[in-house]
């Protein structure tokens, strides 16, 4: 099928116009489209090394609307096969989290070792008199790759390399997951809640919505500022590089407000250590930026950046990892981690979580803004005559000759976060995809 075929006037992502047909956010015929063609051939995070560092170890996750499990074999490989039992595909692991040696499907009692293989049938290998090959029945497998300790998979096998795919993306990546000897780590497992929305619109707000921040965050974002006025803080979002990573992959930063020190926020032990492992660049981005966010094409994203809910304490960065799972055209399942640097001490991690679950959470201030937000734009683009309307993403047309020649990351910088650049590049790779 061709994506015009759905039956739309026109293209659903126009390049030219920046206008994006509300169908691409509501249609069911596009969502089930866009699980084979988006999420089927993607690389999808799927969890972190420091989630199961030991031989045994396995996690239950989900790529696109497949269930899935991470193991780590007894090998120390990691793996990540369907959670549908060969035989007949019942659910294999029913456990969020755990250690095993393998998994024991309820149904007829076929055993997998924690590298895929079938082991045993209970009654069964004789009932097939050596006419089937056995093997076949072995778990399915996804592709695996790992780059910073994040875990991606996928099961197309024409896919390209992790590497690939990540491309330019992997230098803003290092910025947060690399940057320490030890690397970062997942505090504790994922929180999970549903929202009412297509997961496209949590992904392109990440990707990132700077003029959103000031409006409907506009009491939070003063306070973590200090009380800072508004206006002050629009001129340095306004002022904030948008950039296009590739492959649809997109981030904005957001230089601190007048006052605050470089590395606010940050423990200073830690500071010591990006000193030795970052390059001079990704140094000073990180030492002046407050706010960092990014999705990762098609659908994991994250924020970082200073909070204090006390004026007697200072801030401390939190770190939110999260992914939206598509359950439906208007549902979403948000997957949301904290993590920190390996080596920061006990009491930061506890206080940068702390934050972190104050406001990037099901009941965090952020999420609560956000989610009225989206569940709005479901409600007012799902009616009969509301999904034939386009959003607008027509920023881009002021924005896209004003690129910024001496940034110094990789990919595509444009001036401003009020441009729409790097959101509207995932939806062209959306629409890439989409055209098959
Ligand atoms: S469905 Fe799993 S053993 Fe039959
Ligand atoms: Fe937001």
């Amino acid at each position: 099928m061709k994506i015009d075929d759905l039956g739309h006037p026109g293209q659903l992502v126009d390049p030219e116009t920046g206008l994006v047909s509300r169908r691409i956010f509501t249609d069911p015929e596009i969502h089930r489209l866009e699980l084979t063609r988006v999420f089927a051939r993607s690389w999808l995070f799927v969890g972190h090394d420091s989630e199961l560092p030991k031989a045994g170890d396995y996690l239950r996750r989900v790529m696109g609307d497949d269930p899935v499990i991470l193991a780590r074999g007894q090998d120390g490989a990691l793996r990540v096969f369907l959670n549908a039992c060969p035989h007949r595909g019942a659910l294999l692991c029913r456990a969020d989290a755990g250690n095993a040696m393998g998994y024991v499907c309820p149904y007829h009692g076929w055993s997998f070792d924690n590298t895929g293989q079938l082991t045993a049938m209970a009654d069964a290998p004789e009932a097939y008199k050596g006419r089937v090959d056995l093997a076949t029945f072995n778990l399915v497998q996804a592709r695996v790759g790992v780059h910073a300790g994040l875990i991606f998979a996928t099961f197309d096998p024409q896919a390209p390399s992790l590497d690939e795919y990540l491309g330019d993306a992997r230098w803003y990546i290092d910025m947060l997951f690399a940057r320490t000897p030890g690397g970062a780590q997942a505090l504790g497992a994922p929180i999970r809640w549903v929202a009412q929305k297509n997961w496209k619109y949590g992904a392109v707000n990440f990707a990132a919505d700077g003029p959103h921040a000031l409006k409907t965050h506009g009491p939070i974002t003063r306070k973590i500022a200090g009380g800072m006025p508004l206006e002050v803080l629009r001129d340095l979002a306004i002022e904030g590089p948008a950039v296009r990573a590739g492959n649809g992959h997109g981030c904005i930063f957001v230089d601190l407000p007048p006052g605050m020190p470089p590395w606010v926020g940050f423990h200073p032990d830690m500071v010591a250590l990006y000193q030795k492992t970052l390059t001079p660049g990704q140094l000073q981005l990180k030492s002046k930026l407050f706010n960092k966010v990014m999705t990762i094409f098609p659908n994991l994203s994250w924020v970082h950046f200073p909070i204090t809910f006390r004026p007697d304490q200072p801030p401390v960065n939190f770190f939110n990892v999260r992914v939206w799972q598509p359950t439906g055209p208007d549902r979403t399942e948000i997957w949301n981690w904290f993590f920190a640097d390996r080596e920061a001490p006990d009491e930061y991690k506890q206080a940068s979580l702390q934050a972190g679950i104050r406001t990037f959470t099901a009941a965090g201030t952020f999420d609560q803004d956000d989610a009225e937000a989206w569940a709005a734009i479901d409600a007012g683009s799902r009616g009969t005559i509301g999904r034939e309307r386009m959003s607008s993403f027509q920023m881009i047309l002021a924005s896209q000759d004003e690129r910024i020649a001496d940034f110094p990351g990789p990919g595509e910088a444009y001036r401003s976060t009020y441009s729409e650049m790097s959101e509207f590049g995932l939806l062209l790779r959306w629409r890439e995809l989409m055209a098959g």
